[in-house]
């Protein structure tokens, strides 16, 4: 789907379809307003009739009206203008999307549908993510494709100005980076292993003009990344340690991103249940949210210096695989006493973070679905956020209510730590069980991150959606793009 910007009239543009709001009992915004009188009183009659009750997410759709220049009139329920708010806004928009199957042009008066505190930028902003969202297919495996016949160019409907010129660019490409996150997220686990990563990013690299490199095992080994490498043990796919860069700020430190990679979480020897288990496909979905961020980044050509690490293996159970009791040695030479197989995420992690070291990065962040603890604590609505540095914490909060992609701040601390004691080892690579889960596991990476500001997103409740509508969000993409988008 592509998106411009137009300054006509609501009535008078030139599209299969045109989208207005109404509120709810009737209230009508400019635009329907304008469609109403120049189509003697058409909008009126529809909310007199009760057909459009404004409600929110309601559609009405009237045809061929006198005066109007799109075919299609599309009636938008925004619900109440007092609790018009980022939400309502956004399913406003995807209603519009939705609602106009067939319509190859649709164009939305959204802009005239004001947020609280939000500007025109952050409305055009929003508008390409949640209208992309409505396009977005997932059959790429199926022999038969899902009917796809949603608009493939959305106008929006502003009066000039820069702001939302520039948030529609932005948006766009964020959409693009979450369309490439959820692509990869949802890929099958024998397709998506961690050389497919590997391959995946040199192609973005080779289109979007990034540094890449990649480490393949014997590099690992050389690295001495024994945390890492004793996960990847009891698999048959090599193991992959990715990089990409974005150089768009000259000398300046850059912020390096590093994503979770574990193209599939069996658990090890530690095996998980068999419930679901198939979702531990989307236990990569941290690297494919720094996969995705590197293309908006590099689509936006933010002035701004970013590294992308994606640290790749899979977790399985087998003769060769690491046992629970086994004691390894990372690459910052801590020693590590393995005591479930299935808390892999921080031992692969804890070496990546090591090695960005030698990047004097300005602010590290990783993403990864960390922890089951972190879904019990904040559900699918907040990713869980851990920091060593208040002013990268607050920035990363900053960003999260701005792109509307929840976020809430969680304590490290010493009295923590303690649960990460080993009689044998510098540590124990799990603390209590049942007790304070995603906390524990962020208190071991940050054994790791001494060296620079350092912050983690706990993504295990918010990279995926389960039941009917299984499938990868693109989150935290629109979170970590506006984070990297406000300190260009
Ligand atoms: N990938 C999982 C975390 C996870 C579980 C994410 C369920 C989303 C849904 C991670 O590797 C894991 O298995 N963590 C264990 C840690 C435990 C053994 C300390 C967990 O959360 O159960
Ligand atoms: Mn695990
Ligand atoms: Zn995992």
């Amino acid at each position: 789907m592509e998106f411009s910007i137009s300054s006509a009239r609501a009535e008078a543009v030139k599209a299969d379809a045109v989208a207005v709001g109404v509120f709810a009992d009737g209230d009508l915004t400019a635009s329907a307003r304008a469609i109403d009188k120049a189509a003697q009183g058409a909008v009126k009659a529809a909310v007199r009739s009760g057909e459009m009750t404004g409600r929110r997410g309601t559609v009405v759709v009237l045809r061929d009206l006198l005066g109007v220049a799109a075919s299609r009139v599309l009636l938008v329920g925004l619900g109440d203008r007092g609790d018009f708010g980022e939400r309502a806004y956004a399913d406003a928009v995807r209603a519009a999307a939705r609602g106009c199957s067939g319509a190859k042009e649709i164009a939305v008066a959204a802009t005239e549908w004001a947020v609280k505190g939000r500007d025109a930028e952050w409305q055009a902003r929003q508008f390409a993510v949640a209208a992309r969202e409505t396009v977005f297919r997932s059959d790429d495996l199926k022999s038969k494709k899902d009917e796809s016949n949603g608009p493939t160019r959305a106008v929006l409907l502003h009066a000039g100005g820069t702001p939302a010129q520039r948030g529609l660019k932005q948006g766009t490409a964020i959409a693009n980076g979450m369309a490439l996150t959820k692509r990869l997220g949802n890929l099958p686990p024998n397709i998506c292993t961690p050389s497919f990563l590997a391959d995946e990013a040199r192609t973005l690299a080779k289109e979007w003009k990034l540094g890449v490199e990649i480490l393949e095992t014997k590099q690992i080994e050389a690295l001495k990344m024994g945390s890492f490498l004793s996960v990847t043990r009891g698999s048959a796919q090599p193991p992959r340690l990715i990089v990409l860069k974005h150089s768009g700020g000259g000398k300046t430190a850059p912020v390096v991103l590093v994503g979770k990679g574990i193209t599939f979480d069996s658990g090890g020897i530690s095996l998980k249940p068999g419930l679901a288990m198939d979702e531990m496909k989307f236990d990569m979905c941290g690297a494919a949210s720094v996969i995705g961020t590197m293309r908006t980044v590099s689509e936006l050509k933010l002035k701004l210096n970013v590294i992308g690490v994606v640290v790749a293996c899979e977790n399985m159970p087998s003769g060769t695989a690491s046992r629970p009791g086994d004691i390894v040695t990372s690459m910052s030479g801590q020693t590590i006493e393995i005591l479930n197989t299935d808390a892999e995420g921080r031992l692969i992690l804890c070496d990546a973070l090591s090695y960005v070291e030698r990047f004097k990065p300005a602010a590290v962040v990783d993403i990864a679905t960390l922890t089951g603890a972190c879904v019990v604590a904040l559900g699918n609505v907040n990713s869980g956020l851990f920091a060593n540095d208040d002013g990268l914490a607050e920035e990363l909060m900053k960003a999260s209510r701005r792109s509307s992609d929840a976020a809430w701040r969680m304590p490290l601390g010493e009295e923590y730590q303690e649960q990460l004691k080993s009689n044998f080892a510098d540590m124990a690579n799990i603390g209590t069980p049942s007790n304070a889960g995603a906390i524990t596991a962020a208190c071991f990476l940050s054994r790791y991150t001494k060296a620079y500001p350092w912050a983690h997103i706990d993504i295990a409740g918010t990279a995926w959606k389960t039941g009917a509508s299984k499938g990868a969000t693109g989150r935290p993409v629109p979170l970590l793009a506006q984070f990297l988008i406000d300190r260009a």
